[in-house]
């Protein structure tokens, strides 16, 4: 089952703000509606959103009345610009759009624009699949059999178009039947963890434990963690991650504790034009997200609080052991091996 595909001329999510208590799918005909889906995270992990802004894109080259090309080409660079602020951190939605739009200027004739953005969107989807597997095949080299690992937010079939890349990496080493154990973060503000990671791992009868954020340290310092693997959305040219809010804390505390911590990345999450990921925009996200949760039933906060929200961070590449691919395994020097890894696939 895949979190966003394409149906019967339409995009097609699972609904994940209603996970795990109901299952439910919704279709978008309008590329608006899917910039307004992944504002909202109806889809959400980077390379999700990457593949429902490509659909995105062949749903505004369906929607466009142009007859001309020029014209047609002018829409779809809109579209994109509209896909492209639906969430700020993620590089894969830019990644997405520009691809389709090169494909779509390669076009000469413009009625076959929609059926050629169709099935490039369709492709893209369909590799994110198969890269997230070849990456998975790379990490599981890094779990020994017994071995317990950390991990944060969602990073599964959810956050991807399937498979998953630290989950991907678990699922993986699961099926090689090593013994494995999950340590799942909750994640707060937005649960991803307890929500989506606890039901997809449920689903795939790997053993977890949901742990409260604040628990990660405990059981890293009292040696129950072997491995933390977590996601990214976007990683700097100098290997620094940005990831779900609290990975950084994750990153220090492993550190400290000897324990190696692997960001799982496919290579369409570089961004190699950022030198650092100080230039990494962060989000800012609703305050409701923060104060939504209650305590026995009642607001868990008082009316009218001040609240910041940033939904991501950023990990300096110094407490990052090794960044896992779809082409391997990179290490330090990261601004050299990175590059190598992502460039392989570029030239392909
Ligand atoms: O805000 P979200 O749920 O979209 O954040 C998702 C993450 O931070 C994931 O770790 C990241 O997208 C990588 S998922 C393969």
């Amino acid at each position: 089952m895949r979190s966003v595909g394409w149906y019967n001329g339409k995009v097609r999510m699972i609904d994940q703000r209603l996970l795990p208590s109901e299952f439910r799918q919704v279709d978008y005909d309008d590329y608006h509606d899917v910039a307004q889906a992944i504002r909202a995270m109806v889809v959400r992990g980077a390379p999700a959103i990457g593949a429902a802004a490509g659909f995105g894109m062949a749903l505004a080259a369906r929607q466009s009345q142009s007859r001309d090309r020029e014209g047609l080409l002018a829409e779809l660079r809109a579209a994109g610009d509209v896909l492209c602020a639906a969430r700020p951190t993620a590089v894969n939605l830019s990644w997405a759009v520009t691809r389709l739009l090169r494909r779509a200027e390669r076009e000469s004739y413009p009625a076959a624009i929609p059926d050629v953005l169709l099935a490039e969107a369709q492709a893209l989807a369909d590799e994110d699949v198969e890269v997230n597997k070849r990456l998975g095949i790379h990490g599981a080299a890094l779990i020994r059999d017994g071995d317990t690992i950390l991990h944060h937010c969602n990073t599964g079939a959810l956050a991807t178009v399937d498979y998953g890349t630290a989950l991907g990496v678990i699922r993986t080493a699961h099926g090689q039947g090593k013994r494995i154990h999950v340590l799942v973060d909750e994640t707060r503000p937005r649960l991803q963890g307890a929500r989506l990671t606890a039901w997809e791992l449920q689903q795939e009868s790997i053993p977890f434990t949901l742990i409260a954020d604040n628990a990660a340290g405990h059981f890293m310092r009292t040696g129950q963690v072997n491995i933390v693997l977590v996601g990214s959305d976007r990683t700097a040219a100098n290997g620094d991650v940005a990831n779900k809010i609290g990975t950084y804390k994750l990153a220090v505390v492993a550190r400290a504790n000897g324990i190696p911590f692997y960001p799982c990345v496919p290579t369409s999450t570089v961004d190699l034009s950022l030198p650092t990921g100080d230039d990494i925009p962060i989000e800012e996200r609703a305050a409701d997200e923060v104060t939504a949760i209650a305590y026995q039933g009642r607001p868990a906060a008082p009316e009218g609080v001040r609240v910041a929200n940033p939904a991501f961070d950023v990990t300096p590449h110094a407490y990052v052991t090794g960044i896992v691919t779809e082409n391997g395994i990179a290490y330090p020097p990261f601004d050299v091996s990175l590059r190598q890894l992502v460039e392989f696939s570029r030239e392909d």
